[in-house]
């Protein structure tokens, strides 16, 4: 969150671009071929559309020539930055290829204990997530104009581009640009408002989100189990809003020790499988310090939103985590978000309360919990506070 100690701010205009703005926004829409051979039918961009384009120049980082410096916007008063070092802990590393009995036990052991770990043998094949982390670092390669179509600054916009962070409330900027896509499950005609660019886009994102949702609610059936609730609990209204998919992509930083790639935050959806790159950066809270988590090979990362926290009365529990930046590589991460419908009520699981166990969370709807989150910020304690009873 932001803090109040944070030095002389800036807000996050245009201006701390000023750089791209002069060499990419004005020469790219004055020899757009778009504008340029855009014949007379055709609508011409109304000044707000030019406006949000010129927007997406400015903004998007991954549009920008170079980042000799991080521009003052981007630099964390001292007690936020990331320190030098942190502890190297592994998270646990599941293979879910293992007996059923065994899996159950190490999913919700690890679930309760640190409630981040790493899952393998999943199901999902290595082709697909391949093809998916090479599209989606494609995008960000594409040239800014065409990235700039599908830039919004719209937060209720399901499918668009960013940059920075939803989890914020304040004006820091984060070193990240983010892609956000909504997934019917199956995906079916929800993919038409993805970017059709690269062209591959569409038709990798159905191949990997697809199977990827399935680990999700196998892992959410083996949990339940584990915690005594009926298998089926989470299927249906609780995981049935549209999958969405984040795309998180750090461009190299110049100064990686003076900002973030994302803030501290918990998680807002039920379960959530993160591809993290083989380039690291997730940091996860442990004990009052930050840990990486070291990166294996198509494994998803797994850690639970506060949702679920709420779901099973506090059984398992949302663990912050942010991501770092670094100096020399492009890091794309892909964050698979498991939702529930928007308007049935979560609350705890009747069968995890009883004598001396009484209801730890009120009972919400994922809309009126969206709108509590968005006033007081990602922060565990602050989520906590308003939901706890
Ligand atoms: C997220 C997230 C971490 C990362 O998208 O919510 O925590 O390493 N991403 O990109
Ligand atoms: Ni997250």
């Amino acid at each position: 969150m932001g803090s109040p100690a944070r030095g002389p701010k800036k807000r996050a205009t245009s201006l701390s671009f000023g750089m791209s703005v002069k060499h990419f926004g004005y020469i790219a829409f004055v020899s757009s071929p778009e504008l340029l051979c855009s014949p007379a039918h055709l609508p011409v961009p109304s000044s707000q559309d030019f406006q949000i384009k010129q927007r997406a120049m400015a903004n998007l980082l991954s549009s920008a020539p170079i980042h000799a410096s991080l521009p003052d916007c981007f630099v964390f008063p001292p007690d936020q930055r990331p320190p030098a070092s942190s502890q190297a802990v592994s998270l646990p590393v599941i293979d879910l290829s293992r007996g059923r009995d065994e899996v159950r036990r190490a999913v919700l052991d690890a679930g309760k204990e640190l409630g981040f770990f790493q899952v393998v043998n999943h199901g999902v094949s290595a082709e697909a997530i391949r093809d998916m982390e090479a599209v989606c670092a494609e995008f960000f390669r594409l040239p800014a104009e065409e990235k700039a179509a599908f830039y919004s600054e719209d937060t209720d916009k399901p499918n668009r581009l960013f940059s920075s962070t939803t989890y914020e409330l304040g004006d820091e900027k984060y070193w990240r640009d983010c892609l956000r896509l909504a997934c019917g499950s199956p995906v079916g005609d929800t993919k038409n408002n993805w970017p059709d660019k690269p062209k591959k886009l569409r038709e990798v994102v159905e191949k990997f989100v697809e199977p990827t949702r399935g680990v999700g609610m196998e892992l959410l059936r083996l949990l339940c189990e584990g915690m005594g609730l009926r298998p089926d609990y989470f299927e249906g209204d609780l995981t049935g809003g549209d999958v969405i998919i984040n795309v998180n992509h750090y461009p190299p930083c110049p100064a990686p020790g003076l900002t973030l790639g994302l803030p501290p935050h918990c998680d807002r959806n039920l379960i959530t499988l993160l591809l993290q790159s083989t380039v690291p950066g997730l940091q996860v809270s442990y004990k009052g310090d930050w840990i990486n988590v070291e990166s294996v090979p198509n494994a998803f990362v797994v850690n639970f939103g506060h949702l679920l926290e709420i779901a099973t009365n506090g059984v398992l529990k949302s663990i912050e985590h942010r991501a770092m930046t670094n100096a020399a590589l492009a890091r794309t991460s892909v964050a698979t978000f498991i939702m529930p419908a928007a308007d049935i009520p979560i609350g705890p699981a009747e069968e995890l309360v009883g004598e001396g166990n009484p209801p730890r969370y009120r009972t919400v709807t994922f809309d009126e919990f969206m709108r509590v989150y968005k006033t007081v910020g990602a922060r565990r304690e602050s989520v906590e506070k308003a939901f706890k009873l």
